[in-house]
């Protein structure tokens, strides 16, 4: 359930205040600052940890306790850095951030190569804490910083032909060591239907926990859908595209029975291997119900109406 967030409230009432009181941290943010502004870059703070300015509360915040950063930085997949789910924090410290180019082309009237620091001065950059639900039965609540995607498309100008989105993430085994396995066709790609794209729920996140973002999480940028399951969600993205045919991501290729181009939260469409009916949230043991759009039906199920969710998984 999303709930307006009272602005009498501080953010260190909301979230446990380990988070809020880690000096350590802290410290670190402030040295990447002060780094960063002997090297003249700027007070934009750029390295993963480093503490993210100007970012503006939102509306869209849960009430449920968020998973603690450790947890949310640890068991990750991203699997151009290994399969397991330690071997993103392990592994991703070789990913260069800087120099870092984003590619809009496709149907659009505006085509334009972003350079990631344009990217972050392109809207205003809001915490946004939403549930996240992995396809494999875990799920977690992240206070992500972005801003809705919606604002970058809407500046791309998309033709009328443009019907999809298509997202295309890094590929360069010499940064990225889990790229020499086969388990997918790189690069990794992934794909929504415009009007789910343009939805204001659609962040462009490029931080968690009010820092850059961290290699593992998919920086410098990534997009978070927080309706479908995690793997919508491309992590360290080059390229949008906007199309006319229905893309296909790399998990449908991998596996087209298991993995639909909708993958909507659902919990009465089995994966073929297991129930979807439970999630298991990090950090607790008792499995919870897990939600129909995973808990955002009152904001999306209308892109949906008519629709047969159960074939178009
Ligand atoms: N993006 C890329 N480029 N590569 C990946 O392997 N894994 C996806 C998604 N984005 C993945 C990716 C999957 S399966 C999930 S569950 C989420 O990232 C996990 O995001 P998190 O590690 O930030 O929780």
């Amino acid at each position: 359930m999303l709930i307006r967030l009272p602005t009498d409230i501080a953010p260190s009432e909301i979230t446990p205040p380990e988070i809020y009181r880690d000096r350590r941290r802290f410290m670190q943010g402030m040295g990447a600052l002060a780094a960063g502004a002997a090297f003249g870059i700027g007070p934009d703070a750029r390295a993963a940890g480093a503490k993210l300015a100007g970012v503006r509360d939102s509306a869209y915040r849960l009430t449920e306790a968020s998973t603690p950063y450790k947890d949310v930085t640890t068991y990750n997949n991203f699997y151009e850095f290994g399969t397991g789910k330690s071997d993103p924090a392990r592994q991703a410290g070789s990913l260069k951030t800087r120099p870092w180019t984003v590619a809009v082309e496709g149907e659009v009237r505006r085509p334009q190569a972003w350079d990631i620091d344009a990217l972050l001065k392109l809207a205003p950059l809001e915490e946004r804490v939403y549930r996240m639900r992995c396809v494999e039965g875990w799920s977690m609540v992240i206070p992500w910083v972005g801003y809705p995607l919606n604002e970058l498309i809407r500046r791309a100008e998309p033709t009328g032909n443009a019907k999809y989105v298509e997202f295309v993430t890094l590929n360069d085994p010499r940064q990225m060591p889990g790229l020499r396995s086969r388990v997918l066709d790189w690069p990794y790609t992934e794909g929504l239907r415009l009007d789910e794209a343009m939805h204001p729920l659609t962040l462009l996140a490029v931080g968690l926990y009010g820092e850059v973002l961290p290699n593992q999480n998919g920086a410098p940028i990534r997009l978070v859908v927080p309706w479908k399951y995690g793997f919508k969600s491309a992590k360290s993205i080059v390229k949008i595209r906007f199309v006319e045919k229905q893309p296909v991501s790399s998990w449908t290729a991998a596996a087209p029975a298991e993995y639909g181009f909708y993958s909507n939260v659902n919990p009465q469409v089995d994966h073929p291997r297991w129930s979807q009916a439970k999630e298991r949230r990090i950090g607790e043991f008792r499995k919870r119900d897990t939600l129909m759009f995973n808990g955002y039906g009152d904001q999306v199920a209308s892109l949906y109406r008519g629709m047969d969710l159960k074939k178009l998984f």
